[in-house]
């Protein structure tokens, strides 16, 4: 895709200020400090439209993207994340929850993990959850740039082990650094807007 126009839009944090344009919608979900708002920036080539940080908890609204004015990026706050007050933690899953189950808009879900590490149980929490949502799911093996190459498939396929990933969702190794993976998850996405 040819990014032309790419805008922050507004944030929210219930559906009543979710953007009510009814364009398509994909979502980002992962632990903090994966990489979530830095593989916007990286989609988009923009340097710090989604705001990131080398600490956890940076983003704690669901912040919205509009893309060509065709589709949005929703950024997440993160999980996993111990250094938040509980209550701040309990009120966060109660907004994704909300938003993930609610949001009619969505065409599809992206999920990161970090290359490096097995998914944690909540990541695979998170893939159950999203799998039950029925909605298109891809995988998004992140931080590849970390690891040396000939660990890659070894890495790979612990992530798709660990989630007990189906094979109808693909696992796209991915660095917001040196853009790998990008082309492929524009051409994923690409395709889901055509369906
Ligand atoms: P929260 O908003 O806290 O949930 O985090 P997030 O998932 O949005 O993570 P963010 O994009 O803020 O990135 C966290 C840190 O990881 C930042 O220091 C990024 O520069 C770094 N980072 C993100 N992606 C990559 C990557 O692909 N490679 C490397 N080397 N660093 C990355
Ligand atoms: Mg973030």
């Amino acid at each position: 895709m040819k990014v032309i126009k790419s805008e922050y839009v507004l944030s929210a944090v219930k559906p009543a200020q979710y953007p009510d344009d009814a364009l398509p919608e994909f979502a980002l979900a992962g632990r903090s400090n994966v990489g979530k708002s830095s593989l916007i920036n990286c989609m988009l080539q923009r340097k710090n439209l989604a705001r990131t940080s080398s600490k956890p908890g940076k983003t704690q609204t669901i912040n919205f993207y509009r893309i060509n004015d065709l589709f949005y990026f929703a950024d997440v706050p993160g999980y996993g994340f111990a250094k938040v007050p509980k209550s701040v933690r309990n009120s966060w899953q109660k907004m994704m929850e909300t938003y993930f189950t609610k949001r009619e808009t969505l065409r599809g879900m992206i999920q990161l993990v970090d290359i490096r590490h097995a998914p944690s149980r909540e990541d695979q929490q998170m893939y159950q959850f999203l799998r039950y949502l029925e909605l298109p799911i891809m995988v998004v093996a992140t931080k590849v740039d970390k690891i040396s190459r000939n660990k890659w498939n070894k890495h790979a396929k612990i992530v798709k082990d660990t989630l007990q990933m189906s094979k109808e969702h693909p696992l796209i190794l991915f660095s917001s650094t040196t853009k790998m993976g990008r082309d492929e998850l524009w051409q994923r996405l690409e395709a889901l807007l055509e369906d």
